[in-house]
């Protein structure tokens, strides 16, 4: 194997999104729980680029911080005006310097491209053709700059849109806007771009012109439409989110997962799957959601922030937050809602329960109704609950609070104190009951009807 070109990365990031109509960059709108940004820059990493550098515009420190999220290392440099792809990717420069391998152009608001197409992309450079751009056959390439192929098949220019004769618009080999180019090459055409078109703007395109005039070959890398969908508006986002579940969907059943109505089960892309795992139908799993093996999932629970061990049953109609941590085969039943918690394995809350900045030890049952109450209006608190506790309906565990193992709480308690291990607590007012005081009231009420009716 030839030694690998080192890579750096550049992502366009700078546009606003106007038609996004947002307070927010449009690269940082979210599709399948990820920013449209963290897409592009998770499909780089797996390039291993050298140096990532994303051109943000001014005013949306909200990118760089993104960005560092992803890539620590990532460079942001601030377009301050838009005046085209070239003069965006010139904005790079400073982050660039002393690096001599491959640059790979990537956009921040096309988050489909897969890995694969990206590593296509920068093989497709040589010392032959220092330049490749990926293209693809655009069902209907109106609006995409065309790619312009000799006799011989060989690329000869881009053309966008606004400057092809009739006969090039014809063309639906069309521009992605991805390209990789050899540094060095780039830094010596770059300047020579001029804004000399309809849209006079720099226009990165017109590097396949520059460098077939220099004597040298452009490469072509293709891909499939779908991975290279922009996002422009709200509708197309739907359509990046729908394009991504599909894809999701897929590989969580191929790695053998049963989805039982695929189309109403929401993933994201972070969204980690184990073996005969059953996801009924109407399920939503957010960002940062792991799950074992053998796990059920039943219809209409809503998971963000969770952990569920192997064996564990989920639903119907729960609800897992951030940090909520299910033991191996541990039970969560309907209308239950779980919130930075461990649930220890074995343990079963099963009905209409709260469970809050809580641990929960193993085999422990939580009866219906029952919650911990974390919060006193302006803090959370901590309910520690032990191994084989049995706490009856409609409890409330008032934190800070600790109930011991084995201990038994009793139904409609209201615990303030401790509970030591092994005991019986009861904290209600206590049942009296008046031997035949219903039989003595219904027949004084009876007597009153009836004397009322002979008046
Ligand atoms: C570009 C390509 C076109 C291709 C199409 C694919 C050029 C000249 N044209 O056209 O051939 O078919 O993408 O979608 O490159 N950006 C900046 N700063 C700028 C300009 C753009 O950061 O000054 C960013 C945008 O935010 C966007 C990307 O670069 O992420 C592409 O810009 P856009 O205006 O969408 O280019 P198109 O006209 O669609
Ligand atoms: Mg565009």
């Amino acid at each position: 194997m030839p030694k690998r070109e080192p890579i750096a990365v550049v992502v366009l990031a700078a546009g606003k999104g106007t038609r996004m109509r947002s307070d927010f960059p449009k690269v940082l709108h979210k599709a399948a729980g990820r920013t449209l940004l963290a897409h592009v820059l998770h499909s780089a990493a797996e390039a291993k680029p050298e140096r990532t550098v994303v051109i943000s515009g001014p005013g949306m420190p909200e990118v760089g911080a993104e960005a560092r999220a992803i890539a620590g290392d990532a460079v942001i440099a601030i377009q301050e005006k838009r005046q085209g792809t070239a003069h965006a990717v010139g904005i790079a420069q400073d982050g660039l310097k002393g690096f001599d391998g491959t640059v790979l152009v990537l956009y921040g608001d096309v988050p489909l491209i897969r890995p694969e197409t990206i590593s296509a992309l920068a093989q497709a450079v040589s010392e032959e053709s220092p330049l490749a751009v990926l293209g693809f056959r655009a069902a209907n390439p109106t609006g995409y700059g065309r790619l312009i192929q000799n006799r011989s098949g060989k690329l000869v220019a881009i053309r966008e849109e606004l400057d092809t004769t009739v006969d090039e618009r014809r063309i639906d080999l069309c521009n992605s806007g991805f390209i990789a180019i050899k540094a060095k090459l780039l830094w010596e055409l770059l300047p020579r771009i001029t804004n000399d078109n309809a849209k006079h703007e720099y226009y990165l395109t017109d590097l396949v012109g520059l460098t077939v005039a220099e004597g040298r070959q452009v490469a072509l890398a293709e891909c499939p439409e779908a991975e290279v969908h922009g996002v422009n508006t709200r509708a197309q986002l739907a359509q990046i989110e729908s394009l991504l579940q599909a894809r999701y969907r897929q590989e969580a059943m191929d790695n053998g997962a049963t989805l039982i109505d695929p189309p109403s089960v929401f993933l994201s892309a972070d969204t980690e799957i184990g073996k005969d795992v059953t996801i009924e139908p109407h399920v939503v799993i957010g960002p940062h959601v792991r799950i074992g093996d053998n796990v059920e999932i039943l219809a209409f629970s809503h998971i963000e922030g969770a952990a569920i061990a192997d064996g564990a049953r989920i639903g119907p109609f729960a609800r897992l937050r951030p940090g909520a941590e299910i033991g191996k085969d541990a039970h969560i039943g309907n209308f239950v809602e779980i919130k930075k918690a461990r649930i220890g394995e074995g343990a079963k809350a099963n009905h209409l329960t709260y469970i809050g900045d809580a641990s929960v030890g193993a085999r422990s049952n939580i009866g219906a109704g029952a919650i911990t109450c974390n919060y006193d209006g302006f803090e959370k608190h901590h309910t520690e609950i032990g191994a084989d506790v049995f706490v009856g309906s409609n409890t409330a565990l008032v934190a800070p609070v600790n109930v011991g193992d084995a201990s038994n709480i009793a139904a409609g308690s209201v615990i303030t104190q401790d509970v030591p291990a092994d005991a019986l607590a009861i904290a209600r007012g206590q049942q009296v009951v008046k031997a035949g005081w219903a039989k003595k009231y219904r027949e004084l009420k009876k007597a009153k009807k009836l004397q009322r009716g002979k008046r």
